[in-house]
């Protein structure tokens, strides 16, 4: 069943989004060569913390930091550790709060000094079919309007969705109903209602390979490697349509 929130329910919501789209930014404003993913979880932490919140993502089914760092082919779900970020690196954090019983989590990729042309448009791609799955979030559309709209989007592109994870539902648990997949058929799935609010996910991979999952039982990658990227925005379906609570890009 897929929650409807109360205007007050959306103002706590709307909140905790905000504190966690400042604290990503001060997380991405310490990214350059040489530091370590750890240092960036950690201070994530200490950030949540300040603001009276709880990291989401620490000890949910076991996984064991506060941010996810996916770097180059890695898609989402990278465990930080001593591992150095080094220019030309594509790295996606992935960030979560729970704060006044409600939960917010957004994921933003950075680049770090220089990367290829083809690296630049697949980053450049999956932000903006973040956008175009945030423009369907409207009353009266359906779960596969923002599916295919994102899918369609990237594979016109030339670049492939990760089909094994997807955008979902967000309030007093970070994963609500629905389950939004990054492809798939307009005008099929629930019908958007006023008051839903949902995290928009894609994660999107040059070459058209399964995705599978290295042996600390977390770290999606592509099958035989290549770049991926990733960024999620929260968003809720208002009766003048998407109001986005926050986002990675732009
Ligand atoms: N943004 C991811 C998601 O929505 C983050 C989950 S990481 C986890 O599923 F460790 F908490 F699973
Ligand atoms: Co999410």
């Amino acid at each position: 069943m897929i929650e409807l929130k109360s205007g007050s329910e959306l103002e706590i919501l709307r909140e905790n989004a905000t504190i966690l789209g400042s604290i990503l930014d001060k997380v991405v404003k310490r990214v350059k060569p040489g530091v370590t993913t750890i240092s960036l979880d950690e201070y994530a932490e200490q950030l949540i913390v300040e603001a009276d919140g709880k990291p989401a993502f620490k000890n949910y089914r076991g996984y064991p930091s506060s941010l996810c760092t996916s770097i180059n082919e890695e898609i989402v779900h990278g465990i930080p550790s001593e591992r150095t970020v080094y220019d030309g690196d594509v790295l996606s954090l992935d960030v979560g709060i729970e704060r006044r019983g409600f939960f917010a989590d957004f994921a933003t990729t950075v680049t770090v000094g220089e990367i290829s042309s083809q690296a630049k448009d697949l980053v450049s791609v999956t932000n903006e079919a973040l956008s175009v799955g945030l423009e369907q979030v409207c009353p009266g559309n359906r779960i596969g309007d923002i599916s295919h709209a994102i899918g369609s989007f990237v594979e016109e592109r030339g670049f492939y969705v990760v089909k094994e994870f997807v955008g979902h539902g967000i309030g007093r648990n970070m994963h609500e109903d629905p389950q939004i997949p990054n492809y798939g058929e307009p005008n099929t799935g629930k019908r958007i209602k006023k008051g839903m609010v949902f995290c928009i996910e894609p994660m999107v991979k040059m070459d058209d390979k399964s995705t599978v999952v290295l042996d600390d039982g977390w770290t999606a990658v592509p099958a035989d490697g290549g770049l991926s990227a990733h960024f999620e925005g929260m968003v809720a379906a208002t009766s003048d349509g998407p109001e986005v609570l926050v986002r990675g890009g732009s």
